[in-house]
């Protein structure tokens, strides 16, 4: 590295507006000195989900005020900015259009590098943001949209382990709650529910329990979740059936992640181990202690980023923007928006069935 990059983040690609002004220095040293997130919570509330058109025109609406809000509060004006980065893809592609257009547009009127970034890799970046986590490092990255182990080697160096096979584990905790009459989103709404609820009150399936491989299930669960909140007709019950999910949900990603852990260090002998949990479903508590509890039994450092960095941010954006700058990366001003693209191309076309996710907002 050879200079301190200063990068405005911009991500639109679902629900969120959200800039950021990142500084990166030629130690590697990180500072967020602004994250700034508009979300759009309300206007898709009574929706139950995220209404495409209605996000990409509340994106158009506030991207500039949220991008000077990003300027102001880091003390910057748009002429201390060094390079400007965007999230272009995967994600719903009216709004990535708009983060990606305004980025352009910032970047052509200023002469500055543009950097079309992958938002599964600002996500990958995430826990960077607030504690030095040197590369390599084995990756699950649990959103709404994706539930995928990666190893991550390096800058745009991810090899994917495995993948969900049908629902992500953000979608499962969305549609879980909205069967047990919460609001969206549903996650965090669930994990509120559960708090002081009786895990052991129901017997939910496990799916792929001791089954080769890394790829995760959580469509069964699903299905019995649905089934049995249906019969549940108390608030204690409904708390109990929150808990038991909720745990579901954890012990598959811990199962899952460590078998993932053994391979990992099977082929990082004598290498340090880290382990990064990252994405909206990193904010759940339960999850949170599972992984660390397998992380630490596994000879495995654990880190998770701070709440505010795990849902949707433009911080993490312009930390993927900027590590990119440092190594003489940019991209064109006509860089495409992206509904979908995975993070590593190799592995969703050697097996095609997992690059479908969910289809829609998070894909
Ligand atoms: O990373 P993110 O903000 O957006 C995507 O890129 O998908 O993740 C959003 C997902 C939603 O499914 C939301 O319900 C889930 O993360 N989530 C949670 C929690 N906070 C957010 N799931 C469980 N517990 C939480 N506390
Ligand atoms: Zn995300």
């Amino acid at each position: 590295m050879t200079s301190t990059h200063t990068v405005l983040g911009l991500e639109t690609s679902c629900d969120e507006t959200a800039a950021a002004v990142v500084r990166l220095d030629a130690d590697g040293r990180v500072e967020v000195l602004s994250s700034i997130v508009g979300t759009q919570v309300d206007a898709h509330a009574p929706y139950g989900g995220v209404v495409p058109e209605i996000a990409a025109r509340a994106h158009v609406e506030t991207i500039d005020a949220i991008a000077a809000e990003a300027l102001k509060v880091a003390g910057l004006g748009y002429g201390d900015i060094t390079g400007v980065a965007a999230t272009a893809g995967p994600g719903l592609v009216g709004g990535v259009m708009v983060g990606l257009s305004f980025g352009k547009a910032v970047a052509l009127a200023r002469g500055l590098p543009l950097v079309a970034v992958n938002h599964l890799e600002g996500h990958a970046v995430s826990a960077r943001l607030a504690a030095e986590i040197p590369y390599p490092f084995l990756l699950l990255l649990v959103s709404g949209g994706h539930c995928q182990l990666l190893e991550v080697a390096g800058v745009g160096a991810c090899r994917r382990l495995g993948t969900t096979i049908d629902d992500a584990a953000g979608e499962a905790f969305d549609k879980i709650a909205k069967t047990l009459g919460l609001p969206y989103p549903g996650g965090p709404a669930l994990e509120r529910l559960a708090e002081g609820g009786d895990a052991s009150a129901f017997t939910l399936p496990r799916a792929l329990l001791g089954r080769e491989g890394f790829d995760f299930s959580f469509s069964g669960l699903k299905t019995a979740a649905a089934r049995l909140a249906e019969t549940v007709t108390n608030d204690i019950e409904r708390q109990n059936l929150a808990a038991a999910v909720q745990a579901a949900i954890a012990r598959q990603l811990g199962e899952r992640t460590e078998r993932a852990m053994a391979a990992y260090a099977e082929e990082h002998r004598d290498q340090p181990l880290r382990f990064v949990v990252a994405g909206g479903v990193a904010a759940n508590g339960v999850v949170r202690t599972k992984l660390k509890t397998v992380a630490e039994s596994r000879g495995f450092s654990f880190d998770a980023p701070p709440l505010a960095y795990c849902t949707d941010n433009a911080a993490m954006i312009a930390l993927a923007g900027a590590e990119r700058l440092a190594l003489g990366i940019s991209d064109p001003l006509d860089a495409p928006a992206r509904p979908r693209w995975p993070l590593d191309a190799a592995a969703a076309l050697a097996n095609p069935i997992h690059v479908h996710g969910r289809k829609g907002a998070k894909a």
